[in-house]
């Protein structure tokens, strides 16, 4: 009988999934819905022949090695896996498995909510107004960046950013520069995008939105001297990873008010948020929710399962990245 760990909560779509396709196999859920440390997570998982984690859970060598010799899938909740030793993995011969595609759409809107939210000031807007402080219109009052026609700049070439760039281009009639390690024809004929190097990018754009996986080369891509880069009426997006931003030096940056506006879906240490943060107005923060619609997580929980189901049942996972 296979063991399936789940170290989070999931919508019910993944365990019925589960119950259907494998019937016999023993799943277990995390009862407490919180992050396991790494005790509990090796005292709960250990012996698992599947493992379904979040990008809150540390997958890293010996944690691998202490889940036991039987792993043979781990299918992460979420289309970056940073948070796994691919290596590790992969040097036991363990399939790893995302979700792309199914989540492109969702993260693509949080991105164009969070340039609109900053450029128009919705969220210090909304205060004001539910604080009694909006005493009727005036031509100086509160005003922001319009979007239309702005020039945006994309950091990473993949589906999510891709899609951000279109719905800019056709939406608001945006000019888009992107910057990625190669040229994407797909980008320039879709998009009539024109790629440059990053610095180029933050001098020129009036939004900049990243969408680049985390790696050694991508972390802190964006810190002091490259902030410096930026229009002071620039507005940065991040919807990719936190550590892409050196956080502190952007919470120096917006005290300065050297750019006009940061929009904030992930943060350096997630959950913590770098100390100034969150008292700045020109600073809009959700809580890491750039797949979180009903269907999409729905539909993630499938594609997890069905990774699980493959491989424990000898056939190959349709996303598996080693
Ligand atoms: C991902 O899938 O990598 C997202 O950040 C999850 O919302």
């Amino acid at each position: 009988m296979s063991f399936i760990y789940i170290t989070r909560a999931v919508p019910e779509a993944t365990t019925a999934f589960l119950a259907e396709a494998l019937p016999d196999a023993r799943v277990e859920v995390n009862p407490e819905d919180r992050n396991l440390n790494r005790a509990e997570l090796i005292q709960q998982a250990s012996g698992c022949d599947a493992l379904i984690c979040t990008l809150a859970d540390t997958l890293d060598a010996s944690l691998i090695e202490d889940l036991g010799p039987q792993l043979k899938v781990i299918a992460i909740y979420a289309v970056g896996y940073n948070n796994i030793d691919l290596e590790a993995a992969k040097n036991r011969g363990i399939a790893v498995c995302n979700t792309p595609d199914v989540l492109t759409d969702a993260t693509a809107e949080i991105a164009v909510g969070l340039a609109l939210a900053c450029a128009r000031r919705f969220i210090e807007g909304d205060t004001l107004t539910r604080q009694g402080r909006f005493n009727g219109w005036a031509p100086m009052f509160h005003r922001g960046q319009g979007v239309y026609g702005k020039t945006v700049g994309v950091v990473g070439a993949g589906r999510i950013g891709k899609r951000f760039a279109a719905t800019m281009k056709h939406g608001f009639g945006c000019p888009i520069l992107y910057h990625s390690r190669t040229d994407h024809v797909d980008w320039e004929n879709d998009l009539d995008a024109k790629l440059v190097d990053l610095g180029e990018l933050l001098e020129r754009s009036d939004f900049v939105s990243l969408h680049c996986p985390l790696t050694p080369d991508t972390r802190h891509l964006i810190d002091a001297e490259m902030l410096k880069r930026m229009k002071a009426t620039a507005v940065l997006i991040n919807t990719a990873r936190g550590p892409v931003v050196d956080e502190t030096a952007l919470v120096q940056t917006l005290r300065e008010k050297r750019i006009a506006a940061a929009g904030l879906d992930v943060f350096e240490n997630e959950p913590a948020l770098a100390p100034g943060l969150s008292e700045l107005d020109n600073v809009v923060l959700l809580p890491h929710v750039g797949s979180a619609t009903f269907e999409v997580r729905d539909e993630m929980g499938r594609m997890c399962a069905r990774a699980v189901t493959a491989v424990l049942t000898g056939k190959e996972p349709e996303h598996r990245v080693v």
